[in-house]
Parts: structure tokens; sequence; C-alpha cells
């Protein structure tokens, strides 16, 4: 039986919320715990389907973990393969940022080529021209990379693309090598500056992280560390797009307002006063929401993951929108239940075209993906009527009390389980 969402749209989302620790930069954390034998303590780490897999994860190879109101404690003294890895290993793309960990500690890595996923083929070629460079050799067999590495020197890394996990993997492996590793064309997220701070504390020596060049001195002996996540500023964006959809006043507490810095811009643009206070975010009603031309890109760039998102809000702006994908190649399968909601919205290519239109109607829509669902619930938040909400194994990879948080905005919304909504 699968649960569903029940929205029943039309009200304002008024008051305040905090943000959660940031899933994005949590999961190649997790990884790097396995670096050193020491005991890592992570502070902050949302309680999400992908957190708690990462952490069976690491379990699953060795590792001691706990995890307690946000903390966890791990700590690999030893590290051996096994098969529990892989049943979790395949519903997680970010598995593969055990990769790099796993060749520094052993020597060798066997982890299921990550599948595509409903936003594309995803592939890892750029992870493994990286490590390839560090020393690492890779084959694929039955859809497995195994990998070895005997000896994982520093060297120079330029990436084809400003790839957030393949910089992340690069980045673990240059912090345990011996000598200098410089990464060009990283990408630059503040999920790596994360990581790079997390890693200079365990005892390596990483500057540039947050730029397109990244200098890493490895240090062979990395010790413990306890380090607190950065805030998930993509949870943050969607809840600054939600207000904002619903016409409410609400404050967003524990932000960096300079990881939103575009975002912020383009909803000012789009008519939505936002004001920074004291690094909290507050967010106010629009007098008349205008249309946006937006393309994705890396960090700084407009980010993907808040991409349906704002495509939700911008189905009912004043005019015509664009927004054009450049990161992934199939990211508007959200488009088609927006459009069963009654949103003009037609895509062509990489750019999908919204046509703004009164007020979209309640329907029964399904998340196709993680930040779909979130799109799905923002139109559903601002539409009048009852809308219902499948596919919430998506939502619940990546919003940490969904439900909770907006219902204490003043949120219509309750979960239930297929049987109840039948009846
Ligand atoms: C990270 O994924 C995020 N996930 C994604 O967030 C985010 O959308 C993405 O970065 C872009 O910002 C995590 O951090 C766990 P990429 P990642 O490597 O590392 C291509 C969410 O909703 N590529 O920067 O997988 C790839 O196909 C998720 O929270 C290669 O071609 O992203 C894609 O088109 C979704 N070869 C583009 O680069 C490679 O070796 C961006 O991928 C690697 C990537």
């Amino acid at each position: 039986m699968e649960d569903k969402l029940l929205i029943e749209g039309g009200t304002r989302l008024n008051g305040r919320i905090c943000i959660s620790g940031s899933k994005n930069a949590s999961l190649p954390l997790l990884a790097a715990s396995l670096l050193t034998e020491d005991k890592c303590i992570l502070k902050g780490v949302p309680h999400l389907l992908d957190t708690c897999n990462m952490m069976k994860m690491l379990s699953g190879l060795g590792a001691q973990v706990s995890y307690q109101d946000g903390q966890v404690t791990i700590q690999a003294r030893e590290v051996q393969e096994s098969g529990q890895l892989y049943q979790y290993a395949r519903k997680m793309r970010a598995s593969f940022l055990l990769l790099g960990p796993l060749l520094m500690r052993t020597g060798e890595a066997c982890l299921p080529l990550p599948g595509g996923c409903a936003i594309g083929n995803r592939p890892v070629d750029l992870h493994l021209k990286g490590l390839t460079a560090l020393g690492a050799e890779f084959s694929v067999e039955n859809g497995y990379i195994k990998a070895s590495a005997k000896n994982l020197i520093g060297n120079e890394v330029s990436l084809d693309y400003r790839s957030v996990g393949a910089t992340e993997n690069i980045m673990m492996v240059a912090a345990a090598a011996r000598g200098g590793t410089t990464i060009t064309n990283a990408a630059a997220e503040p999920e790596i500056v994360d990581l790079g701070n997390l890693l200079n504390k365990m005892g390596a020596r990483v500057t540039g992280a947050g730029t397109s060049c990244i200098r890493i001195e490895g240090a062979p002996d990395l010790c413990g560390a306890i380090h607190t996540v950065i805030p998930d500023r993509i949870e943050a964006g969607t809840y600054l797009i939600a207000a904002a959809a619903t016409g409410g006043q609400v404050r967003l507490q524990q932000v960096v307002p300079s990881h939103l810095q575009l975002v912020i811009e383009k909803l000012r643009q789009a008519g939505v006063p936002i004001e920074d206070d004291r690094g909290e975010l507050v967010v106010y009603p629009a007098e008349e929401l205008c249309p946006l031309q937006i393309t994705t890109g890396p960090y700084p760039g407009f980010p993907t993951d808040l991409q349906p998102q704002l495509a939700a809000l911008l189905t009912t702006a004043a005019g015509e929108s664009t927004i054009t994908e450049t990161v992934f190649e199939n990211r508007f399968l959200y488009t088609e239940y927006l459009q069963r909601m009654g949103s003009q919205i037609s895509v062509n290519g990489s750019a999908a075209r919204i046509q703004g239109v009164k007020s979209l109607l309640p329907a029964q829509v399904k998340a196709t993906d993680l930040r779909a669902g979130a799109a799905l619930v923002i139109a559903a938040l601002k539409t009048p009527g009852k809308t219902e909400i499948s596919g919430l194994y998506h939502l619940d990879r990546g919003y940490e009390k969904l439900e909770e948080k907006l219902a204490s905005l003043g949120a219509h919304i309750r979960r239930v389980s297929d049987r109840a909504v039948n009846l």
C-alpha cells in the first residue's frame, strides 16, 4: 500500500520554520568518514531515506555508526566489502561517493553502476577519469564497476564538466593520497566547500574549494573530526517558493542567504519581496507575480534542483516564462502533472515555456523524482481544493519532516495510506 499526501490548498503559509542540514552535503561527508580509522562526529545530519541508506551502507562496510537527534557518530576501524552494500547502493546514485574512500582504505571497490534515473542517464565517466589520473584502475563487469588502486598519488585533474559528485570523489581520494592534486573546472557548490572544510579538519590541506580550481595536499593518516553540516539550500529555496506561491509571509531560520543569492534575486525579479534579516530570510506576499526567463547551471548559476519548484510558482504568473535546463537532459517530467492541474506548459527539448493562468485545479498527481515531488506540493498548496500526491518515496528521500513543517505554517496537509483515500 502506498501512502499519499492529501493537500487542501488555497491557504497562505505564515510563520517560521528551521531549515534542516543539507542532504547533498551530508552524503559526501558521511562517505568521507571512511577515510580514517578514528571517530568522526557529524552534527545536523537530516533524517532522510538517503542519509539513512548511506549510514546502512557504512555499517555494511564494517563501520560503527550511531545516529541520535541529527548527530552521527562513525568509526570505521576496519573496512570490508559486503554484499549488504548492494541492496542500498542500487537505490541511490550517491552511493558512488563510496568509491573513492573504499579505494583509499582497501585498495579496491566493487559498486553497482548507478542506474540512470527519471532525470537522465547520469553516467560516471568523469569520476572514473579523475580517479584514474590519481592511479586507480577500473573495469565494468555485469553492471558493476570493479576498481583497484595499489598506489594513489596526487596529480593534475581537469574535469570536462563541473560535476559535483566527480569533484567530491576526487577530493576524498586526493585528501588521503601522497602528494598534491589540482582539480580544474571543479564544481563550486557550497556542499563542495563543506566537504573541503571536513577534509581540512581531518588533516588534509584543501584550498580553493568553492572556486573552479581546488588544490589538495594529501595527508596519508587522516584523523577523526567533529563537523556540523551546512543548512540545506535546496530545502530553503523550496520553502521560499512555497511561501511565495501561497502569498504568505514566512521566516526561514538556520539558512545561509549567500547560498541562495541568485534564487533570491530571481524571486525578487518575479515581484516576491525577500528580506535578509540578520541571516534569516523573510519572504512576503507579492503584489503580482511577474514571469521569468531562467537557465539552470552549475553553482553559482540557478540550481537545477529548484527548477521544478520555480516552474510550479510560475504557472500562475502574469505572462509567459521560460525555463531552460542545462544540467540534466530530462528534468521536465513533472510538467505532465502540472498540465493535469490546468497549467499551460509546453516542453521543447531543454526548454519549458509556461503561460501563466489565473489558477490551477486540484487533481491526482504523482512525483516522478524528488524535486518534481516538491513542485507538485507547491502547486497543490496554492490551488484551492483537494490535491492528492503519490510517489512519496521520492519526497521522503530529501525533505525532513515535510508535512510537519508545512502544517506548522498553516498548510492543510496529511499523509494517508492508499486504503483510507479510497474510502
Ligand atoms: C549532485 O548530483 C546532486 N546530488 C544533485 O541533486 C544535483 O542535481 C546535481 O549535483 C547537480 O547540481 C547530490 O549531491 C547527492 P553531477 P551529481 O555529477 O553529483 C553529468 C537532488 O535532487 N555527469 O554534477 O550526480 C550528469 O549526467 C539531486 O538533491 C556526467 O556526464 O551531479 C548530469 O547531467 C538530484 N558524467 C550532470 O553531469 C559524470 O561522471 C550533473 O551531474 C558525472 C556527471
